[in-house]
């Protein structure tokens, strides 16, 4: 079973699709916002929810790399590998985050405060490269800004 507070917010988003199984995304979003990863434990309940398999809730988990079920840092850094942040200097950007966090990507710091991530389009092309920190997203502008953002997050 979720916490209460959680469980409420699930069922909003299950009750604002006309077919509950299609919330899955955002009910999968809400919980690693949660708990800051997804609990294995939380997809049965998640799948009793929407009223699907579980293995079905599991294989989606698994499909899309955004999702992480493991090693909860406290916030995750996704950053596009994809062709158009590959050539507007995203080894530059992961450089950087690498060489100021101590971690090679799909790590932790030692502290819990980061996890980063490799992913695909993240659907900002004209801006590359790109990465996300939780839910925000920014435009990579040189080491010192890239101070100023980690900063924001503790
Ligand atoms: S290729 Fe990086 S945001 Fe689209």
């Amino acid at each position: 079973m979720f916490e209460k507070e959680l469980e409420e917010k699930l069922k909003d988003h299950i009750n604002y699709f006309p077919r509950k199984e299609q919330a899955i995304l955002m009910c999968l979003h809400e919980i690693q916002n949660h708990y800051g990863y997804i609990p294995k434990e939380s997809l049965k309940p998640l799948s009793d929810m929407l009223g699907l398999p579980l293995n079905h809730v599991e294989g989606v988990v698994a499909f899309y790399d955004m999702f992480d079920t493991e090693s909860p840092a406290r916030h995750r850094i996704r950053v596009c590998v994809s062709i158009v942040c590959h050539f507007m200097q995203k080894d530059k950007l992961i450089s950087a985050l690498k060489k100021k966090l101590g971690i090679e990507m799909g790590e932790v710091t030692e502290d819990g405060r980061f996890k980063l991530i490799p992913v695909q389009c993240i659907g900002g092309c004209s801006e590359a490269p790109l990465f996300m920190i939780d839910e925000d997203t920014y435009k990579f502008e040189g080491e010192e800004k890239l101070d100023e953002i980690l900063a924001k997050y503790t």
